[in-house]
């Protein structure tokens, strides 16, 4: 039985050493709306959280409040990352019972909570490294976010300050896995979580002189929630897979990509908020006619902000990867507007890890 209900990625839940600080950052470099917040003025004792809203994208920012918090050493071994991804589901004691039936590892047993906006239901199973994944159902929720986070009072990121930049929804999500278990992980998704196989690469598609990975992806039912999963695959020199590895401390979120209608307003309206984008060189865009064929945006313009892009048969895509957003080597972002093409972007991967092996070159870490 690989029917799994879930009906799309509800919130991304990040640990970080400052919350408050990351906040800032996203609200005013990624352009999120800081909607709610959770700590000791509300009476939540342990941690603070912000709840970051852009389009249909939540992401929450949670800091532990004293090294008595039971998740504080993920601070020490990954540094800021991703914790949690929150699937919406109809039913969270059915998704949750169903997936420890399948062979998960149970985290979080499914609990209500309540408060007079009415019922949050949330139970987590493990996924790769400590990351985890939630079930949630809000259906009968009114309230902003969750009970314990209330909407932030005006002094505090007031709303009518934020400064969207377009980023409408989450496309996918990349997990790093170390060298051998990629097919554990996409069985995992398979058998647990009822995904199929969408594609695969290998390490002679992606590939460069020093590095070379291999990666593939699942999606569910729907087609709606897309996880690519890489592994690192032998090369002369280190992958940028295994300095993830290396600094993050194991597997992990590697990135997050966010859909936009409109990439050369978004990444222009970014680059103004001083958010860093990997660059490739100008031979990347003296070939692009000839590799995509005819395109509506303007070379140049592409050229100019770095825009990657690729086609399929069902159309094409553009793509830019931001640099890491903390100080290890570990989560970065992804920018991606969609014309028609379902696709990766494998016809980017060369130029693009180059591009990254350049950054690890300033690093030492190639
Ligand atoms: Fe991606």
């Amino acid at each position: 039985m690989n029917d799994f209900p879930l009906r799309k990625i509800d919130h991304i839940r990040f640990f970080v050493g400052n919350a408050r600080q990351s906040a800032f950052f996203y609200r005013n470099a990624f352009g999120f709306e800081v909607v709610a917040y959770a700590g000791l003025e509300t009476r939540v004792k342990h941690e603070a959280g912000y709840v970051l809203r852009q389009g249909e994208i939540t992401f929450v920012l949670t800091s532990p409040l004293s090294a008595a918090h039971p998740e504080s050493q993920r601070l020490i071994t990954h540094g800021d990352g991703v914790m949690d991804i929150a699937l919406d589901v109809p039913d969270v004691s059915v998704a949750y019972a169903e997936a420890v039936k399948r062979g998960a590892t149970g985290i979080l047993a499914p609990q209500k909570l309540q408060d007079e906006q009415g019922t949050y239901e949330i139970g987590s199973i493990l996924a790769y490294g400590d990351t985890t994944y939630s079930f949630v159902n809000r259906d009968a929720y009114k309230g902003i976010f969750a009970p314990g986070y209330k909407s932030l009072e005006a002094e505090r990121y007031s709303p009518s300050t934020a400064r969207p930049v377009g980023l409408a929804a989450i496309d996918h999500v990349v997990a790093n896995v170390e060298e051998g278990k990629m097919d554990d992980w996409v069985e995992y998704h398979r058998r647990i979580l009822g995904f199929t196989q969408l594609q695969h690469f290998d390490d002679k598609d992606i590939s460069t002189e020093y590095s070379a990975l291999m990666s593939k992806v699942v999606q569910n039912g729907t087609g709606r929630i897309k996880f690519p999963i890489n592994e690192p695959a032998q090369g002369k020199r280190k992958s940028q897979i295994e300095e993830y590895l290396h600094y993050y401390g194991g597997p992990g979120v590697q990135h997050i990509a966010l859909i936009t209608g409109d990439i050369i307003k978004t990444v222009s309206a970014m680059r103004d908020n001083d958010v860093s984008f990997l660059r490739v060189p100008q031979s990347y865009y003296d070939a692009l006619p000839a590799r995509v064929g005819p395109i509506r945006e303007d070379l140049a313009k592409l050229a100019e902000l770095g825009i990657l892009v690729d086609k399929d048969d069902e159309g094409y895509m553009l793509q830019i990867f931001t640099k890491p957003v903390a100080d290890r080597p570990t989560l970065f972002f992804e920018v991606i507007q969609r014309r028609g093409s379902k696709s990766f972007g494998k016809g980017n991967f060369k130029a693009l890890f180059e591009a990254i092996e350049r950054e690890q070159d300033k690093r030492g870490t190639l």
